[in-house]
């Protein structure tokens, strides 16, 4: 992928990102789990073919592989991030980019997932509805995503400073760090989709006394992920401004409790009529 790709994190390729994009499926897996109402209908199908859109290091698509041993998994990105070679029997990759004309025939999936994708990416309305065109009558499509904005907002000086050149950064690509929370009112007006779903879930990246374990779970996961990130930003974008010791600073005033940092984390889900 060309390093002016609105695309501002390393790829799965690197064992790091596949690490950090790995620790952070288990949390919001667990997190999904202990909602008993986290959308039931999508997987009560049952699915014969499933699509994980921007599979980054395929978590989610593997968990569907192994909990729907008959289904045909297919796991796309942009980045070359999986290996046929080490993939179970039913899971296959496709290197796909979602800004462009999908390699897919329309209405062919059961479940067309995409998680972390559209906030990264140019023109992402065109790109969720290229990509929900993909589902089956009867289908549904599962989108999670974030709002960044909503972070800069509620975090610490340093901590706001730092989200706010990144998102300069992924702006100037033509990405919209805040499209999780513009999720739903595109999906309502793809009039092919009903039975729309929402969850809005506030993430607190610390003091996180007051939410369930399970989001207090997620919060850690993602003040980790974003720590981590940050040590990938402080060596790529410090011309921009974010230094290896603003980094450090940021991570810091993250670990530190003394500010109240949450981040929006979007769950859409949707039928096709
Ligand atoms: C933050 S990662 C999320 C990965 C995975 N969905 C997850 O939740 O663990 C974003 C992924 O989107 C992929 N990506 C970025 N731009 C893309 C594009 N235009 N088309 C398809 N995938 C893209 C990246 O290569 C990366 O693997």
């Amino acid at each position: 992928m060309p390093v002016e790709s609105a695309y501002t994190y390393k790829t799965a390729e690197e064992p790091n990102e596949k690490t950090r994009l790995d620790d952070l499926h288990i949390a919001l897996r667990e997190f999904q789990n202990s909602q008993k109402d986290f959308a039931p209908e999508i997987y009560a199908i049952p699915p014969k073919r499933i699509l994980d859109m921007g599979c980054g290091s395929g978590a989610w698509a593997f968990d569907a592989a192994k909990n729907f041993p008959d289904a045909e998994v297919v796991a796309a990105d942009a980045a070359e991030t999986l290996q046929e070679s080490s993939l179970p029997g039913n899971m296959r990759f496709q290197q796909a980019d979602v800004t462009k004309p999908l390699p897919f025939e329309p209405a062919s999936f059961d479940i067309v997932h995409a998680r972390l994708l559209f906030i990264h990416v140019p023109n992402a309305e065109d790109a969720l509805r290229r990509t929900a065109d993909l589902v089956k009558k009867g289908g549904w499509l599962f989108i999670e995503d974030i709002d960044f904005y909503k972070a800069i907002q509620t975090g610490g000086p340093t901590v706001s400073k730092v989200l706010s050149i990144w998102t300069k950064i992924a702006e100037s690509r033509g990405a919209d760090p805040s499209f999780g929370s513009k999720i739903e009112p595109v999906v309502r007006s793809m009039e092919f989709l009903s039975d729309v779903r929402v969850q809005k879930v506030m993430i607190p990246l610390c003091n996180a006394s007051s939410a369930s374990p399970e989001l207090a779970k997620v919060g850690a996961g993602v003040r980790l992920t974003l720590a981590r990130l940050a040590t990938d930003w402080g060596e790529t974008f410090t011309e921009q401004g974010i230094t290896r010791e603003l980094a450090r600073e940021y991570t810091s005033e993250m670990e530190s409790g003394s500010f109240d940092i949450f981040l929006e984390n979007d769950f859409v889900w949707a039928r096709r009529r």
